[in-house]
């Protein structure tokens, strides 16, 4: 594998300020940069973030914002914009996750604006795609993750493409304990990489695709193992320093191997 891997934590709606603090503490203290090949991000919610940032100075800990709003200022009540989040030490955004399409009634078309702000901020984003049970069982899957793929990189050039993460995550994954099997995955992940190559070239070998859905220390080593699986995304498992960290130790040494 010549990626580099990317682990991220989505802490989602959990960690107040002094949780989230002592968090980012005790993983910097894990993990030394000397020895750290792989990235490493946590994502918190809003309000902790500059001090998430702060605490992270100095180790290999990067900083992702859950969300953003793709306007730069304005009357939207409630919103962050791309410029705020670098500023308070964000270097990559999640965008698209299903809990916002799902819950917050986020549309195709609202993810390619937010995707394309973030890039246009010089920040990095994570996106997210994945199909339903009912999508998998109808067979569906490869053509709903090409579409909200196609969608969100609609107006995306190759030279930017090479600064954007995917994010696979089955929603009948996420928070289940039912985790894609490695094969299940890679099958999308090659399928994904193909439709990058398809667009925008051989920066496609260099774009990563992150696997997400109950990834735990006990399947990260198989997951990661298959070629076009380049890290995870990460939300129960990435809320403990313990198996966080093992986590990102384990593909580390499956980077390492080869
Ligand atoms: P999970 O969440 O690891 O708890 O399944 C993953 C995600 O929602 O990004």
């Amino acid at each position: 594998m010549t990626r580099r891997p990317l682990i991220a934590g989505n802490w989602k709606l959990h960690k107040p300020l002094g949780e989230a603090v002592s968090f980012t503490q005790e993983l910097k203290s894990a993990l030394s940069p000397e020895e750290v090949v792989v990235d490493v991000v946590v994502g918190p919610t809003y309000p902790v973030l500059h001090a998430v940032s702060q605490a992270a100075e100095g180790s290999v800990i990067q900083v992702a914002a859950q969300n953003v709003n793709p306007n730069e200022s304005g009357a939207f009540t409630g919103e962050v914009s791309s410029a705020m989040l670098k500023e308070v030490g964000c270097s990559y955004v999640i965008i698209g996750h299903s809990e916002r399409r799902q819950i917050f009634g986020e549309t195709d078309a609202f993810i390619e604006e937010k995707l394309q702000a973030v890039l246009n901020a010089g920040l990095l984003p994570i996106l997210c795609l994945g199909e339903t049970l009912e999508e998998r069982e109808a067979g569906q899957t490869t053509a709903r993750v090409g579409d909200q793929l196609s969608a969100a990189l609609a107006n995306v050039s190759a030279e930017q493409a090479a600064n954007v993460t995917v994010a696979y995550e089955p929603i009948w994954a996420i928070g289940t304990g039912r985790t894609a099997s490695p094969e299940q995955a890679q099958e999308v992940h090659a399928h994904l990489r193909s439709q990058l190559a398809e667009r925008f070239g051989d920066v496609a070998n260099d774009m990563r695709i992150l696997y997400g859905g109950s990834v735990k220390p006990t399947n990260i080593e198989e997951l990661i193992q298959q070629p076009d699986i380049d890290g995870a995304l990460i939300g129960g498992a990435s809320l403990k320093v313990d198996s966080f960290t093992t986590i990102i130790q384990t593909a580390q040494r499956v980077f390492q191997q080869s």
